[in-house]
């Protein structure tokens, strides 16, 4: 992959993706393995840069940093000079001053990964920017339905609920469309944005209709943080009419699988029983999203295994 960062699955060729997964796929036999110790990124250091709270993607990308052989430091942007109000752009001058190659960003800013990329030399990578892309989350999802199924192309995908606000629903949508999937997407009216057709997208007018037959069936996250109120009448309600459970999953195909990006609101995107279930991949998922990020990281860096 002849790139210097990583931004989005829009700006990536399906060949530049075959390539990730090819590699995230070796990456998670040996992980199931035991192996831990890799040598892509000996010498290196990575920045994880996170303005919002995470659990899997600033976990898994310092275990995939530190599994390639690198250096890794967590900036806690609470405890930062951020505080003291130095810009996006000073932070990334700061951080290549000191050599280092890698920063990991999360921002509520879309866009915030892009402008930091056009001013350091350090190799960018977004961990999710605001509504705009989560290109890693999407790369686990497509890891986990390449090893599952063997091939992208053909699969039918249909994913779930707040669509306006999921960076990673939009990443999925570039991503498992250039690999010749189909993506069937259903929301509440007030939660679908305008123009995702135009992408590749089937919009659907009920859960039965984007569910109907599917590979896979993706809930997301409410994003409670990003959204007005008023978007839908309750928890209550959007679990009834927008959610999944073993009713609506049974109208996908036998063996269908299940996934949602984390953290999961248990009752509202998913039930328990859903959760929980034998058709749920969910635990499968956090294994993918850190072998894909050991595979980002050691192509950006210009090497493989
Ligand atoms: N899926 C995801 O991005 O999870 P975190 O917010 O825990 O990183």
């Amino acid at each position: 992959m002849n790139k210097k960062d990583l931004l989005g699955l829009y700006d990536l060729s399906a060949e530049e993706i075959g390539e990730i997964l090819g590699l995230g796929l070796s990456f998670k036999a040996a992980l199931k393995r035991g192996e831990k110790q890799f040598s892509a990124l000996e010498g290196k250091s990575v920045v994880i840069l996170f303005y919002e709270n995470s659990t899997r993607t600033r976990t898994s990308f310092e275990l995939a940093a530190k599994y390639l052989g690198a250096q890794t430091v967590n900036i806690s942007v609470a405890t930062s000079s951020v505080q003291k109000g130095e810009t996006l752009v000073d932070t990334g001058k700061t951080l290549d001053a000191m050599k280092n190659d890698f920063i990991v960003i999360r921002h509520p800013m879309g866009g915030a990964p892009k402008l930091l990329a056009e001013t350091v030399k350090a190799h960018v990578i977004n961990g999710g920017d605001g509504i705009h892309e989560h290109p890693t989350q999407a790369l686990l999802d497509m890891l986990t339905l390449k090893e599952h199924y063997g091939d992208i192309k053909g699969l039918k995908v249909a994913i779930l609920g707040d669509i306006r606000h999921s960076r990673v629903a939009k990443s999925n949508l570039y991503g498992l469309t250039k690999l010749g999937a189909e993506v069937r997407l259903f929301a509440p009216k007030t939660l679908m944005p305008e123009g995702l057709e135009r992408e590749g997208a089937i919009l659907c007018t009920s859960r039965e209709e984007a569910v109907e037959g599917v590979d896979a069936v993706m809930g997301l996250r409410i994003q409670l943080e990003r959204q007005k109120a008023g978007n839908f009448p309750s928890l209550g309600e959007y679990a009834k009419y927008y959610g999944v459970d073993e009713q609506i999953l049974s109208h996908a195909k036998k063996g269908a699988i299940v996934l949602h990006p984390g953290p999961v609101n248990r009752g509202v995107e998913l039930t328990s029983a859903v959760i929980d279930g034998a058709q749920s991949y969910i635990e499968d998922q956090v294994l993918s999203g850190l072998s894909v990020r050991m595979a980002v990281l050691s192509l950006l860096a210009g090497g493989s295994v």
